[in-house]
């Protein structure tokens, strides 16, 4: 349990709101563990329909925790509630949407990808700086992001953690709509209405398929966690959550 993500159910729609604003809703263990839980949970439901993952003003998520990654180094990473919630993502079956205002780093963004429909604010910042802080590509990212964008500029954003904003990531396809933030949660919610309120049988079956090969994806998820591990425990991850924590110490 944890007070730091927030589920409302209204209707048939569930909404998972992330609520660590002072950390700009950095996933922690007990994070994950709760968002996989509602998740698993929504699936499981006929009375759930759709759901909604918002954040807070200005941040959507920072990512993982970055002290949580140093903690996650020294265990086994299959164990991880990180790796647990990303299965659950990759294989969720009923409709999800995401309200992204501000930023929406690491799996803050990858986690979008997952999503049959995303709007984002003005204030939208996307970025995958898994290369920078020494790591690889989670969440099936190194899977979807190329076929969804092409190679070209899913190099760009993967390899030099190239940011994006809200207008770039309509452009790319990523992005449904730029909403102003104030009426982004709304938009999302009613979005997610009209998917709760479609006859689940036709829809999920159409889903899985607009949405392709659903082992591949799988398969991504758990070639990138072994990658992933490895990358955790290097030197150059740790230097660079080491920087990290550092500077947030001095400042
Ligand atoms: N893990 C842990 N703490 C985080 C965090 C993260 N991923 N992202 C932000 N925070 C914390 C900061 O340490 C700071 O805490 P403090 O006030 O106790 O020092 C607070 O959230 C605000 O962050 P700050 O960096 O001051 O905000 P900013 O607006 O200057 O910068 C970011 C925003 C997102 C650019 C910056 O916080 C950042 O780069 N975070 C790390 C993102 C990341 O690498 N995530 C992992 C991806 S795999």
């Amino acid at each position: 349990m944890t007070e730091h993500v927030v589920i409302e159910d209204t209707g048939s729609v569930r909404l998972i709101r992330l609520d660590r604003p002072d950390k700009l809703n950095a996933l922690t263990s007990a994070m994950y563990d709760a968002l996989r839980e509602a998740l698993a949970e929504a699936d499981g439901s006929e009375a759930i329909g759709a759901v909604v993952f918002s954040g807070a003003p200005g941040a959507f998520s920072s990512g993982n925790d970055l002290s949580d990654f140093v903690e996650a180094s020294r265990h086994p990473f299959e164990n991880s509630p990180a790796l647990h919630f990303i299965r659950q993502l990759a294989r969720t079956r009923t409709p999800m949407v995401a309200a992204v205002d501000g930023v929406a780093v690491g799996i803050g963004a990858t986690l979008t990808l997952h999503c049959d429909l995303v709007y984002a604010s003005p204030a939208a910042r996307f970025r995958m700086p898994f290369v920078e802080l020494g790591l690889v590509p989670e969440a099936g990212s190194s899977y979807l992001l190329p076929r969804r964008i092409g190679l070209q500029r899913a190099t760009e954003i993967l390899l030099f953690s190239e940011p994006y904003d809200a207008d770039e990531a309509v452009r790319l396809g990523l992005v449904n709509a730029v909403i102003p933030a104030d009426l982004l949660l709304d938009h999302a919610l009613t979005k997610a209405g009209r998917l709760a309120a479609l006859p689940k049988g036709p829809m999920q079956a159409t889903r899985a398929l607009i949405r392709g090969d659903q082992a591949a994806l799988e398969a991504a998820v758990e070639t990138e966690a072994v990658a992933f591990e490895t990358r955790l425990r290097s030197p150059e991850a740790q230097t660079a959550f080491a920087a990290f924590l550092n500077r947030s110490r001095k400042t």
